[in-house]
């Protein structure tokens, strides 16, 4: 394939997918996406969800990419069947089946329990994954809104972390914590080291690897491009922090 992957988030969390992605596909060429203006989706109807996420991917289609990841878990857990019958056949991939996927590999007979948004949660699409993989795993799923806040402010340890997450951790629950939202993963070592008797997983190597598999060879130059709708500068700034490495070119789009 010589066409650029469309990477789209509701904002920069999916830059912790986009990572993992460039990692396992060193010369493809992505685009990435953050619907900066219009976040959370997590607090959004499916129908919002729905209807932002396929604007999204129309402006990633006529910017010519031949494959699309939805590497946002609200828009996956809400949209993905409808985009995928909208673009078809374009190659689209989710993170919701390939993170139950991480979960389920790792698991004790505890179970899953997954922190993801309200929308996520409510529409039921890593308990519906979870449980296509095997329907006896006990699954547990809360909704951890406030986490979105505190990532997007780039606060991933100290009081105010400690404090939400232990509102979010509490006691009991399955031992393995599926990361199930994008923003998730930046506090994975704060996680780490505060539960370390828990396993904390998240979808972002395990659809980075189902994309490589699925699209095979992938030609291009290595380059990244990254649109917005709204707030460049800021995104620059925080998602520097999300990818790990200094993002100085960020273009506005409208949807
Ligand atoms: N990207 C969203 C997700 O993975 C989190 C942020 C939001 O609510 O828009 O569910």
């Amino acid at each position: 394939m010589q066409g650029a992957i469309g990477v789209f988030d509701s904002g920069m969390g999916g830059l912790t997918v986009l990572k993992a992605l460039r990692a396992e596909l060193p010369d493809a060429d992505f685009i990435y996406l953050g619907d900066t203006a219009r976040l959370p989706y997590g607090t959004k109807t499916p129908e919002t969800v729905r209807r932002y996420s396929e604007q999204a991917a129309r402006l990633l289609v006529e910017r010519g990419v031949e494959s699309l990841v939805i590497a946002c878990n609200t828009a996956s857990g809400l949209a993905l069947k409808h985009l995928q019958n909208v673009f078809a056949p374009l190659p689209l991939f989710g993170v919701v089946e390939p993170g139950a996927q991480a979960a389920a590999e790792v698991m004790d007979e505890t179970g899953v329990l997954v922190l993801a948004t309200e929308s996520t949660v409510a529409g039921g699409a890593y308990q519906a994954s979870l449980s296509a993989i095997s329907p006896d795993i006990p699954i547990e799923t809360r909704a951890c809104p406030l986490w979105v806040t505190l990532a997007e402010q780039g606060i991933t340890d100290g009081p105010l972390t400690q404090a939400i997450v232990q509102h979010d951790m509490r006691e009991g629950g399955p031992n393995t914590v599926l990361l199930g939202c994008t923003h998730f993963p930046v506090f994975k070592s704060f996680l780490r080291q505060q539960y370390p008797h828990h396993r904390f997983v998240d979808s972002a190597a395990t659809t980075a690897s189902a994309v490589r598999d699925e699209l095979k060879q992938v030609e291009g130059r290595g380059s990244t491009q990254f649109l917005v709708t709204d707030g460049t500068d800021r995104f620059g700034r925080v998602g520097s922090y999300f990818l790990g490495e200094e993002i100085s070119d960020v273009e506005l789009v409208d949807l």
